[in-house]
Parts: C-alpha cells; sequence; structure tokens
C-alpha cells in the first residue's frame, strides 16, 4: 500500500499521444497538494499544464496515453487510492463530489438550454440526493456564496455576464465540497475586477472548506496573491518547484527567472519583453514560438 500524508500527489506522470508514445508532452510529473494549501502551476502555452491537470481527473482525451505515473488521491472515506487505476465508474464518482475542475471558457462547459440553477442542481441530486425545497434552498445558497443574486437560478447561461457565468461554474464546482478544486486559467478570460473578486472568492473558500487547490495560470500576480507552493513547467517537464516566497523571490532555473524578467511591474516602468531564451541551446530555441506573459 502506498503511503502520503498528502491529498493529491502525483508521482512520475507521463503522457504521450498514443500513436507516438516515445515523444513526451508531459514528462516525469511529480508534486503533492496539502488539504487547505494552493498549488500554482505556471508555464507557457503548450508546456503540459492542462494535460497534467485532466490526468488527475482521469479526463485524458482518447488519443492520449498515460504512460508511466501514479495519481495518489486522499479520498477521506476511502483512503489514499492511485485514480489511475480505478474503473470508469468509481472516478466518475469522485469526480464532481471529491475532485471538482473550473476549465478555462464558461460557454463551453455550461449548457446553453438549461437554467443555471438546474445546472448547479445537478450534482447535488446525482451526489448528494437532494431534491425538493432542500435542493432550491442549497443551490440559492451556492449563488449567494458566489455573489449572484438567487433569482438568477431561473436565467439561462446566456443571460448572464462572462464574470457571472464563471462565478456560476464556481458555485458547481463547489456545490458537493470537493476536497480537491482543479481550476485550469479559470480567470483568463475576465476583466481584472472581476478577476480580483474570483481569486478572493475562491481563497476564502479554499480556507473555510479546507479545500486543496490545483491553480493553473500564465499570470504571477496571480500566483503572488494566491499560491502556496508554485510548480514551473516547461516543455512537458518540471524545471522548477518551491514554496511560493522560494519561486518568487529566489528563482534558481534560467526559465523561471527568464519568466519573471517578463512580468510588467505595477508602475509600468518595466516594458513588456519577450521571454528571454539565451539560456537554451541555439539550436532549440526555434521550437518557441508562443510567449506565455
Ligand atoms: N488531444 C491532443 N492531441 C494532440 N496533442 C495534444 C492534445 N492535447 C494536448 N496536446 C499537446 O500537448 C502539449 C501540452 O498541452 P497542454 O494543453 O497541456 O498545454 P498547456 O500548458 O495547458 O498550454 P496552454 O497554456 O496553451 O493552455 C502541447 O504541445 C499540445 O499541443
Ligand atoms: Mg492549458
Amino acid at each position: 500500500m502506498t503511503v502520503t500524508t498528502a491529498l493529491l500527489q502525483l508521482e512520475h506522470v507521463s503522457i504521450a499521444l498514443k500513436k507516438t508514445p516515445s515523444r513526451l508532452l508531459v514528462n516525469n510529473v511529480s508534486f503533492a497538494i496539502e488539504a487547505g494549501k494552493t498549488t500554482c502551476v505556471v508555464g507557457e502555452s503548450g508546456s503540459g499544464k492542462s494535460l497534467t491537470a485532466l490526468s488527475v481527473m482521469g479526463l485524458l482525451s482518447k488519443q492520449l496515453q498515460l504512460i508511466t505515473g501514479k495519481v495518489l488521491f486522499n479520498d477521506g472515506d476511502a483512503g489514499v487510492q492511485d485514480l489511475t487505476l480505478l474503473d470508469a465508474e468509481s472516478l466518475r464518482k469522485i469526480r464532481g463530489a471529491k475532485i471538482a475542475m473550473i476549465f478555462q471558457e464558461p460557454m463551453t462547459s455550461l449548457n446553453p438550454v438549461l437554467t443555471v440553477g438546474y445546472q448547479i442542481g445537478e450534482s447535488l441530486t446525482t451526489h448528494l440526493g437532494l431534491k425538493g425545497d432542500a435542493l432550491k434552498i442549497k443551490i440559492a445558497s451556492l449563488l449567494e456564496m458566489v455573489g449572484i443574486p438567487p433569482s438568477r437560478a431561473n436565467s439561462y447561461p446566456d443571460e448572464l455576464s462572462g464574470g457571472q457565468r464563471q462565478r456560476v461554474m464556481i458555485a458547481m464546482s463547489i456545490a458537493c465540497e470537493p476536497r480537491l478544486l482543479i481550476a485550469d486559467e479559470p480567470t483568463t478570460a475576465l476583466d481584472v475586477t472581476v478577476q480580483a473578486q474570483i481569486l478572493k472568492l475562491l481563497d476564502a473558500l479554499k480556507t473555510r472548506m479546507n479545500m486543496g487547490m490545483l491553480f493553473i495560470t500564465h499570470d504571477f500576480g496571480v500566483v503572488a496573491d494566491i499560491a502556496d507552493n508554485v510548480v514551473v513547467m516547461f516543455r512537458g517537464e518540471i524545471v522548477e518547484a518551491g514554496t511560493k516566497d522560494q519561486v518568487l523571490n529566489n528563482p534558481q532555473h534560467p526559465y523561471t527567472k527568464a519568466l519573471l524578467a517578463c512580468v510588467p511591474d505595477a508602475e509600468g516602468k518595466k516594458p513588456l519583453k519577450p521571454i528571454d531564451y539565451a539560456w537554451l541551446p541555439e539550436n532549440e530555441v526555434a521550437q518557441n514560438v508562443q510567449v506565455a506573459l
């Protein structure tokens, strides 16, 4: 039996396309998340952040394959389980109830023909068996918690603003009080004021429910706001990991230093600049067409 005190522990996770199993898109990724703590995963576009998150949920698309690795999750009731070994039915029971995920684009995750109240209620009925008045009361309290008037339960997604839709997604994700919340760039599409509100809300919920959070972002401002620990990914590998203070104030890897050097300062005195890849061997630089910040 595997022993871990963490809420979630990834051990040597490697992912590749089934047709090219030797070309790893995620390479030997290991890190842990404790209950009540937030781990931010940062790195440029294509570095493997989303694939890592999807592997935790057992939601890798059909073309992809987990080549090696364990995803150890402390379920509470069932103890520590390796999620990669569970069948589809057992994973479905965990998803939404014990582990929830917020995706980047709320419109693609919400069903346009169902009211938001109905959609928030679905997992409460499925996982907790709530019905009738008890269900209505719970939906209202969740909407209130994310700052949406409970009367909006009868609205359809396209009747809400982008920020409200994202908050509905958050209400859905926390409905069953998951032990772990995975948020994949949940605020990237929002303006800074709404982003700040949502980060504050997630941080408060984390503390209140002692929830662990895996938070994917490009934005070091967000990291500074909410992270306890930081994992930096580059081309499918972790190049640096540590506490927020270690990674932001004393980065060790040249890629982390280069990423941090691109962050504009609050007064706007430091101009935005592309990532410096001078530390890479010359023939590798051309592969980096995407700049994250
Ligand atoms: N279904 C798929 N089929 C083929 N390649 C894929 C698939 N999903 C992801 N990839 C590739 O795997 C790599 C990692 O993708 P991933 O989505 O994890 O990146 P990311 O770090 O989340 O990037 P972004 O910041 O742009 O969201 C990329 O090179 C991507 O093109
Ligand atoms: Mg992604």
